[in-house]
């Protein structure tokens, strides 16, 4: 029996970790994504509701508050689910006595593989995405203005390369949520190898859901749906 301690420590304590992990992340994501296709409503319908993620909670909790417990939740589940990930492919390749001959990947590693670059191109994004339309780092979003998340998303969204960015993050999201779905499952015993092919479509239309939703919103921009 192992303990509670050392549970984070064995394989299925990892996979338990990356799975719980992810999905806080995909729960963020899809209410990220809920809030931002409020864009189509108009500049203040938008901006009352970055206004209301702040006031959260308010009387009882105060201005922002509930906020940055949210952000301190959402930054752990993030730091927990790199930790597990390369903890796990580290003792992946610890533990393969062959390796393979002509250096030729099967299946499980090129998703690993995607998985890895996935993971990476996410980490620069979501950088580069703070500096853009959180904080408003010059250089990056030189026509930020605080409080006013509408124009900050126009004045990004007015770049090609922006909106490319974007664009090429969301298409790595798409392809992690799909792996990562797919392994919670297994992790969780959903391996039943006669849906597989259910699994998979299901995997796909939840890894596709969120993507798709977000990438309106700069292709709406860049075609002048919304301005
Ligand atoms: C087209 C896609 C996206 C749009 C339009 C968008 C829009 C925004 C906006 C407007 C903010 C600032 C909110 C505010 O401070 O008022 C924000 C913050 C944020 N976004 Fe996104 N986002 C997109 C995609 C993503 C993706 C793919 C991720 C993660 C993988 C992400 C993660 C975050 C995080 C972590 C914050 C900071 C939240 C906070 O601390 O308040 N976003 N996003």
């Amino acid at each position: 029996m192992v303990g509670i301690m050392a549970f984070p420590r064995t394989t299925i304590g990892k996979k338990v970790i990356m799975a719980l992990s992810g999905v806080i992340w995909v729960g963020f994501l899809f209410f990220h994504a809920y809030g931002n296709l409020k864009i189509f409503y108009g500049a203040a319908y938008f901006n009352a509701y970055a206004e209301g993620l702040r006031e959260l909670g308010h009387p009882i909790l105060g201005h922002e508050h509930a906020l940055w417990i949210l952000r301190v939740v959402v930054v752990a589940a993030f730091g927990f689910h790199i930790w597990a990930g390369i903890t796990l492919k580290l003792r992946n390749w610890d533990s393969r006595s062959t390796k393979y001959v002509k250096n030729k990947y099967l299946h499980s590693d090129s998703a690993a593989l995607t998985m890895i670059w996935g993971g990476l191109v996410i980490l620069f994004f979501v950088t580069f995405h703070l500096m853009d339309l959180t904080l408003g780092t010059p250089g990056v979003n030189s026509a930020f203005v605080h409080g006013d998340a509408y124009s900050n998303v126009m004045a990004s969204f007015s770049s090609g390369t922006h909106v490319a960015i974007y664009m090429v993050a969301l298409i790595a999201l798409a392809f992690h949520l799909y792996h990562g779905v797919w392994s919670m499952f297994q992790t969780f015993g959903l391996n039943n190898k006669d849906w597989t092919d259910l699994y998979k479509g299901l995997a796909w239309v939840l890894a596709l859901i969120i993507p798709i939703s977000l990438a309106l919103i700069p292709l709406s921009v860049m075609f002048g749906i919304v301005s």
